[in-house]
């Protein structure tokens, strides 16, 4: 068979891809409470409403009604409660769905190094379960959200860039349990033909995210007189993306995106933590004496660079969001909703 045919089987796939997920109405969104999936919830109900979403969420600390709670009230979204580690739970939400979008997960670095064990369980037992379910059924597309930290570091002073084909080399048990869940998917997809799809997405910020993580964090303590913290030196360079591209490039994906296929997704836009706090201690008209240095965290990742042009190139997807937009919009987001991070501020000082 020559490369030419190969070419061809691509097209076909692409195009009875496109065909048959023209026709999905019942998605099953998980960890839909949490930060980017009620990004995904919202984006997902506004662009496609005659779609029948249900959301199946544990509802840990890191899951918040309050963020869906006007699309559950309205009928937009159906919402279960429930453990992806549980197969009877997984079993009753996967009934007469076309097509899963996975994205609950324990997802913040730092408790990952304090304590593991749900990391564990969830991330990768729970992937576990969830694909043996999907074995069971005929899916059309079961995409899975995952990160760029599976990759591990890269040097601060080069241009290089992860692809698709870098190696896997995660440093934190947040980023192993990542990359252990999607090789299950990877190998789900080689033995047992789950038609799936991967992304492998850099440092998203936006709504509703914990104030863990450190935007909400600076923006929290900023907000209520506090001083924002950085780690060590504020050298680690991130590649940040606004979560309503993330949640784009997911669309363009799984109606798209290649059977079996991953894609990187990038903002295309790196920048150090320090020039980052600075920016958003600018943006709230305060000075730099605000800006505090606190201890690293132990076996912190140097740098992360995404090269997305299969996605682009193959799907013709792009970011629409300007680093300095996203920014202003997530800050004037965070002044506007102190009702919705205030009850969490106190677990994270
Ligand atoms: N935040 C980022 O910058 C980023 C970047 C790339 C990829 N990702 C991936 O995207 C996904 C979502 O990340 P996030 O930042 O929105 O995370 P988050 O911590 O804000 O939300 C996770 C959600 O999963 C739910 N959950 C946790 N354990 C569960 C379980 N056992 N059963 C059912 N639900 C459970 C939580 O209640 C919560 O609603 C994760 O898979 C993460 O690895 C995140």
């Amino acid at each position: 068979m020559g490369p030419g045919s190969h070419v061809r089987r691509q097209k076909q796939s692409e195009i009875s891809n496109r065909l048959t997920l023209l026709q999905t109405v019942n998605i099953l969104v998980t960890g839909g409470a949490g930060f980017i999936g009620s990004n995904l919830l919202h984006y997902w109900t506004s662009r496609y409403p005659e779609d029948s979403v249900t959301c199946l969420d544990l509802l840990t600390y890191a899951g918040h009604m309050d963020s869906i709670k006007e699309l559950v009230d309205s009928g937009r979204i159906r919402f279960i409660r429930g453990d992806i580690r549980d197969g009877k739970a997984v079993a009753s939400a996967m009934e007469g769905m076309d097509a899963v979008i996975h994205l609950a997960a324990e997802s913040h670095v730092d408790r990952s190094i304090a304590s593991p064990h749900d990391f564990l369980t969830t991330n990768v037992m729970g992937t576990m379960v969830l694909l043996e379910e999907a074995r069971r059924r005929d899916l059309k597309r079961f995409h899975h959200v995952s990160t760029d930290e599976v990759f591990g570091s890269l040097p601060l002073e080069t241009e290089e860039k992860f692809t698709e084909r870098s190696p896997y080399a995660p440093n934190s048990p947040y980023a192993a349990s990542k990359a252990s869940s999607d090789h299950l998917v990877r190998a789900y997809s080689s033995t047992y033909g789950i038609r799936s799809t991967v992304t492998n997405c850099g440092n998203n910020y936006g709504p509703r995210q914990h104030p863990e993580k450190l935007i909400p964090r600076c923006l929290s303590l900023l907000l209520t007189g506090g001083k924002a913290p950085v780690y060590g030196s504020g050298r680690n360079v991130r590649d940040w993306i606004y979560v309503e591209d993330h949640c784009s490039a997911i669309d363009a994906v799984l109606h798209r995106g290649r059977e079996g296929g991953t894609y990187l997704v990038s903002g295309g836009f790196e920048l150090s933590n320090i020039e980052l706090v600075r920016r958003m201690v600018a943006m709230l008209g305060l000075p730099r004496e605000r800006i505090e240095f606190v201890a690293d965290r132990p076996g912190h990742d140097l740098r992360y660079a995404l090269d997305d042009s299969r996605l682009r190139g193959e799907l013709g997807w792009k970011p629409s969001w300007s680093f300095e937009d996203g920014l202003q919009s997530t800050v004037r987001w965070y002044r506007e909703n102190a009702g919705w991070w205030r009850p969490f501020t106190g677990a994270v000082r």
